[in-house]
């Protein structure tokens, strides 16, 4: 994606700092109309409602609160998973609208032996089956992009595929360390194409509606959606301490992590990882990624009305930091990549740095410097921020630097 994009557009794409626009960085604690917020209480009932509906309204678009689980089923459990160090359930969900159904299964992993376990919850981008060896991994029969070196044609998934990113999930680590791990295949929330019949799409609509509004919701905030709506069944399995689920995302579905955690306070904490564009970046800096290319390249994942802010920054009255500010007092993590320059690691750096005065509101640390570190030299905090190096990936890297922070904070 990151040479692909160099390509196109290259005109406009900038790498270079000395060339990012100088511009005004907003204060999260200043209201719309010019008030400053100086206590929790004022942030809460005043500030915070206004920053999320503007994210709603003009970013990442609404979606209707009603429809909540219809059924679940366990399809699968198995007390001696993983050669014995796990427990595994498939859980499936279905939702039920005007006659339209849906169901995703989410693939669980707990620790053997423990009594509400807390557990990271991220989706996967090519279904649940990718991310271990585990032969008895259902596979999805939901729509996928196709991928030659994943053997994936005709937009079906296969034995094939099985095992092929097991690297970007560090299971035993998060077995290991106490943690369960949930996962779902994103395709079967929404398959991800510029197609609003499919996926969740249908059961939202209002009577006679096939698209959404101009401020209704986009992919991203149907992934989200979906996080949400696992978090409630989660709610119901004894296994899980639902009081303890951590949003995780990478990339695409980082930013959907951190939508998921601003939009529904009971997640524990968020992990954005290389979430970039429209995720923990600064739009304003115009690095990398831009809304434009982001609106041009993926015209489903944002609201319509986010179109309005495409080689148009100055106009918008919010940042990405302020995306991550909802999110306080909750314990955040933003790491970037240093080959990742696509997704703007300062600006996911400096965002975290600016976020952190809302976490200071309520006595938190977070990234309190603005020298950004230097690679592999992770700052820990209730906002934390590590940069890696190499390229835009999940690795055990990023793992270790997650359980450690969840050891501290969220735990
Ligand atoms: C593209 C896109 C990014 C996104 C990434 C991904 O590179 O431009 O915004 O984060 O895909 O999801 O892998």
């Amino acid at each position: 994606f990151f040479f692909l994009s160099m390509f196109i557009g290259s005109s406009q794409t900038n790498y270079e700092e000395s060339k990012v626009p100088s511009f005004e960085v907003l204060d999260p604690l200043l209201t719309f109309s010019g008030y400053t917020i100086n206590s929790v209480k004022k942030w809460e009932k005043v500030r915070r409602p206004e920053l999320l509906r503007f994210f709603e309204n003009d970013i990442y678009g609404k979606l209707p609160k009603k429809l909540k689980i219809n059924s679940y089923a366990i399809l699968e459990e198995d007390n001696n998973a993983l050669n014995g160090k796990a427990k595994r359930k498939q859980v499936e969900l279905t939702f039920k609208k005007k006659g339209k159904t849906l169901s995703y299964t989410i693939l669980l992993y707990l620790p053997k032996n423990k009594v509400k376990a807390p557990i990271f919850l991220g989706y996967n981008f090519y279904g649940n089956h990718t991310i271990t060896e585990d032969k008895a991994v259902i596979i999805s029969s939901a729509w996928a992009n196709n991928n030659e070196s994943f053997g994936i044609e005709n937009n079906t998934l296969t034995e094939a595929s099985r095992g092929k990113r097991t690297h970007r999930w560090a299971v035993e680590k998060i077995l290991d360390a106490g943690y369960g791990l949930a996962t779902i295949y994103y395709g079967e929330v929404d398959p991800d194409k510029n197609d609003f019949s499919d996926g969740i799409h249908p059961l939202l609509y209002q009577h006679g509606q096939n698209q959404p509004k101009p401020a209704e919701w986009g992919s991203i905030a149907a992934w989200s959606w979906g996080m949400v709506r696992a978090l409630d069944y989660f709610e119901k399995d004894a296994d899980i301490d639902a009081s303890k689920v951590i949003a995780f995302g990478h990339s695409r579905l980082g930013k959907t992590s951190l939508w998921a955690g601003a939009t529904d306070e009971r997640f524990a904490g968020v992990i954005s990882n290389n979430s970039g564009c429209g995720g923990a970046a600064l739009s304003k800096r115009k690095f990398g990624e831009t809304i434009a290319v982001i609106n041009d390249r993926f015209p489903h994942w944002f609201c319509d009305n986010f179109n309005q802010y495409g080689d148009n920054e100055e106009a918008l009255p919010v940042d990405q930091h302020q995306l991550l500010a909802l999110i306080a007092p909750r314990p955040l993590y933003v790491a970037s990549a240093e080959e990742d320059q696509w997704a703007d690691p300062r600006g996911e750096f400096l965002s975290s740095h600016y976020a952190t005065q809302v976490y200071h509101l309520y006595g938190k640390k977070g990234i309190e410097t603005k020298e950004m570190p230097m690679p592999n030299e992770p700052i820990h905090n209730t906002v934390s921020y590590h940069i890696r190096t190499g390229k835009h990936d999940v690795t055990d890297y990023d793992w270790e630097n997650y359980i450690k922070w969840a050891n501290a904070f969220v735990k």
